[in-house]
């Protein structure tokens, strides 16, 4: 068998090897990459590491994480990031220490994301990066001069030691799972004083210490202008403006930080060997004093055994299902309108605190009522002890037992009563949506030397491939082992692509209820993920395949990456199942778009060209993987929410080989009927121009709208030869439709009324027959297709028969 010979190849020259390696420290001139998992820096006693984080779908942040006891890629406890506000790419990204003395972060389009500016300030000695047992990441030379460091721009956290300074405030996470700058900070104010801001979207407004008590009251001072605070290892935090605390576990020798939390709250963690992290003290008891919390027309209720939760105030609703701070919206116009009837909803233990249009003592509530329909723009008052506040806002809203008076409502009358909203705990709210980066990488530029050796390689990979392939179409992996470990550590891997349990994916599709497609191996289903992304699943038909092999293709197959390509998010392997998990694309597949009266304009179909042209040839060649697709066809294309192209069902031909190789030649024709190239047939070698041919037969179909199973796309019917037909009627018109424009009238399918350009039809046509040569020879290479579709405008570039 050639295949192990030839993985062995493979493996010995791969630039991007996924064997982990741990630094102690980081050379001038070396970088730790994105690209290699487990690619971090350590600390000298193994508590801290620094490496890129994943943040969101292909999204990493160069980062500072607790890594004892040892925690999984996804959920460890991070105390600092370098590009918070701007992620990297999840390939070709790396952290620089380069020759200059200057760490850079640097994104997979080569722009500096983010650089700590010591390259002038160098001198000539050597500079290294370090991570101490502090968890302070240095930039030092041998003399131990330090140039930069991180307990100099804390993020959200901070440690042990680490000086909070006038120029260094604490800023929250934007959310759970959303690590961007958040909307609280804690920070020295102008007084001297230590102090906790909400900095929102829509108010700004300082919330501890509490506003209502002098700074004495709150044993605070503002004469000590040096602007420090300290936390020690034993829990004792000092800071100079005389707020002084020890934690709860005082004296102990435990991990511990200090973080401003997404909530709002700054909290002290203390975390003893192998144990969960416990708050060991916090600013806010009560969390729904934090301002900003539930954000306008919603109220913050607190239950001490569920948490803290938002609801929305009768007659309005929520504004951003992933994110509360943006508050609620109202469901009806304005009160605002004379001929708007309006009523009054009565709301007891509720309060709205600021925004008051004066207050009235000696008030009846008939009074307050008339107040406030006098009002415009009074959406209601807050009624207590005779006295009347109007509200022109209804912001910071509490509903707890322990707020006295009530709230009134001014709403649109009704014939149906208000309610208000059930409590949704916060654990019950989805994460806000991901952040996904366009896969948009550079072009590896390799040296020369690895150049030719990865020509030589793939030059030699080819030929074993052309015969190996003579038996079906395959698909290489990089990493020669095959279940075990290395599989393991790669699903904890950084892409996020991981295996899922059957119940999982039972739960997530509701039960398989809710089909959207069947194709190659198996019927599609629409499922909503547990963190709220929509997937299709792919219930394959049962696979005489055994789980490593399975795993092995499949992990082969996640590992790909581009933009025309869809994204394997999982699998699941579980007894005899085995399922595959994809994105979820909006607008279906290209054959579903094309046989209804569709939306797909001139210039959409040529986008889609480009797209799937330049997804194939990424499988074919820009890759090291050597990966033909042998079922292209419009079925295999599907459209996202903007109409961009994926190709889908790549590889499956491997993973799907149930038959084996017992049945002759049956088994050896991949593909369907129409898009398949004469090779199959003809019992010829199969290369990648096979799919070249396929693709074509695409090509000729997006400019006419005609099927190559015959007629429109949507009819059925044909015969063996139905590829052909299409093609020798294109060429047909071709040759005899003189003069020329009077031929493209006659095959451009009528649903593109006139509107385009009778040039590029030709070239595009001119290319498809190109793409549909019987002899596989005079077809252009699936790269050579892109080059031409991108110069198609630039009528000299092109040259075409
Ligand atoms: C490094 O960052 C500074 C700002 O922090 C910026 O002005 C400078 O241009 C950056 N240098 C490079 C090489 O990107
Ligand atoms: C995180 O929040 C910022 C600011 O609201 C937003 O721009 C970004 O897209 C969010 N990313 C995620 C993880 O949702
Ligand atoms: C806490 O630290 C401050 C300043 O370092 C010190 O004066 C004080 O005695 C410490 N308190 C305790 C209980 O150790
Ligand atoms: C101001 O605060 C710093 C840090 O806590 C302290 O060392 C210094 O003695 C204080 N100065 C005065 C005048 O109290
Ligand atoms: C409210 O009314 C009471 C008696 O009716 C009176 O004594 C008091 O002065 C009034 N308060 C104000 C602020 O007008
Ligand atoms: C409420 O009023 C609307 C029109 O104002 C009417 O369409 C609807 O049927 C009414 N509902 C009830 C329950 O009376």
């Amino acid at each position: 068998m050639k295949i192990p010979l030839l993985l062995l190849s493979f493996a010995l020259i791969l630039p991007f090897s996924v064997t982990s390696s741990v630094h102690l420290t980081l050379r001038q001139g070396s970088s730790l990459s994105v690209d290699k998992f487990g690619d971090t820096l350590a600390s000298e006693d193994g508590a801290f590491a620094a490496g890129f984080y994943p943040v969101g779908e292909n999204a990493y942040c160069f980062a500072i994480w607790f890594s004892k006891p040892s925690c999984s890629i996804h959920d460890c406890t991070v105390v600092w990031m370098a590009n918070r506000d701007h992620p990297v790419n999840g390939r070709s990204s790396k952290l620089s220490l380069r020759k200059n003395g200057e760490l850079a972060l640097i994104d997979a389009d080569r722009t500096v994301v983010w650089n700590t500016s010591t390259g002038s300030s160098s001198g000539s000695s050597m500079k290294l990066l370090q991570l101490l047992d502090t968890g302070n990441l240095v930039l030092r030379d041998k003399q131990n001069v330090v140039f930069w460091q991180s307990f100099d721009s804390p993020t959200n956290t901070l440690l042990p030691l680490q000086k909070l300074t006038r120029n260094t405030p604490l800023v929250s996470s934007r959310s759970k799972n959303n690590f961007s700058s958040g909307y609280y900070r804690l920070y020295f104010d102008n007084d001297n004083v230590l102090r906790l801001l909400f900095d929102g979207p829509k108010i700004k407004s300082v919330y501890w210490p509490d506003l209502t008590v002098s700074i004495w009251d709150s044993g605070r001072t503002s004469f000590n202008d040096s602007r420090v605070a300290t936390l020690d290892a034993y829990g004792n935090f000092t800071s100079s403006d005389d707020l002084k605390f020890l934690t709860s576990d005082y004296g102990a020798k435990v991990r511990r930080r200090l973080t401003v939390d997404y909530d709002g709250n700054v909290r002290v963690y203390s975390q003893s060997e192998a144990e969960e992290w416990s708050v060991s003290w916090q600013a806010k008891s009560n969390p729904c004093t934090i301002c900003g919390t539930c954000g306008p027309n919603s109220m913050c209720t607190y239950h001490p055994r569920e948490g803290r939760s938002c609801i929305c105030a009768p007659g309005y609703e929520r504004e951003d299902l992933s994110d509360w701070t943006q508050g609620c919206k109202a469901k009806f116009n304005s009160v605002c309108d004379s001929k708007v009837e309006t009523e009054f909803v009565e709301l007891p233990h509720a309060n709205f605190y600021g925004y008051d249009k004066g207050s009235s003592p000696n008030y009846t509530l008939e009074m307050c009522k008339k107040k406030c329909l006098d009002l415009c723009n009074c959406l209601g008052f807050q009624y207590k002890y005779t006295k009347c506040y109007p509200k022109s806002l209804l912001l910071n809203g509490q509903y707890s037992p322990g707020v006295d008076g009530a709230i009134y409502f001014k709403l649109p009358k009704s014939n149906v009563s208000y309610k208000l909203p059930r409590t949704e705990y916060a654990a019950l709210q989805c994460p806000a949506n991901e952040v996904l980066l366009p896969r948009t990488y550079v072009k590896r530029k390799e040296s020369l030397a690895i150049k030719i050796l990865l020509i030589f390689v793939t030059a030699i990979a080819g030929m074993e491939a052309i015969a190996v392939l003579t038996v079906w179409c395959f698909l290489l992996g990089t990493r020669p082992e095959k279940g075990g470990a290395h599989i393991d550590g790669y699903h904890a891997g950084p892409t996020g692509f991981r295996r899922f349990t059957y119940d999982e994916l039972k739960k997530a599709t509701r039960n398989f209820s809710e089909e959207i497609g069947r194709g190659s191996g198996g019927i599609v289903y629409k499922a909503v993920l547990s963190d709220c992304r929509v997937a299709a699943v792919k219930r394959l038909n049962e696979a005489n395949q055994g789980e490593n092999e399975f795993l092995a293709e499949v992990s082969t197959i996640g590992n790909l990456n581009h933009m025309n390509l869809i994204d394997m998010w999982g699998y699941c392997a579980e007894g005899k199942h085995r399922l595959l998990i994809y994105e979820f694309m909006e607008h279906g597949s290209l054959a579903e778009n094309l046989s209804s009266p569709t939306e797909l304009d001139w210039s959409k179909r040529f986008e889609i060209a480009l797209g799937s042209a330049r997804g194939l040839a990424y499988l074919h060649e820009e890759f090291l993987e050597w990966v033909l697709h042998c079922d292209v066809k419009p079925q295999n294309i599907l459209l996202d929410s903007t109409y961009q192209p994926k190709v889908a069902d790549f590889g499956l031909s491997k993973i799907l080989k149930r038959e084996g190789l017992k049945n002759s030649i049956f088994s050896r024709i991949r593909g369907t009927r129409g898009y398949m190239a004469p090779e199959w047939v003809y019992n010829m070698p199969v290369t990648a121009k096979v799919d070249v041919y396929s693709y074509g037969i695409v090509l000729l179909e997006l400019v006419t709208g005609r099927s190559p199973m015959g007629g429109l796309a949507n009819t059925e019917g044909g015969d063996e030869n139905e590829s052909k037909r299409l093609t020798s009627w294109v060429r047909e018109r071709k040759r005899t439709g003189v003069p020329m424009g009077t031929w493209i009238k006659e095959i451009v399918d009528p649903r593109l009324t006139g509107e385009f350009d009778n040039r590029k039809i030709e070239v595009l046509v001119a290319m498809a027959l190109q793409c549909v040569e019987e002899d596989r020879d005079a077809r252009p290479t699936m790269s050579q297709v892109v080059e031409m579709l991108l110069h198609y405008g630039d009528e000299d570039e092109m040259i075409l028969v």
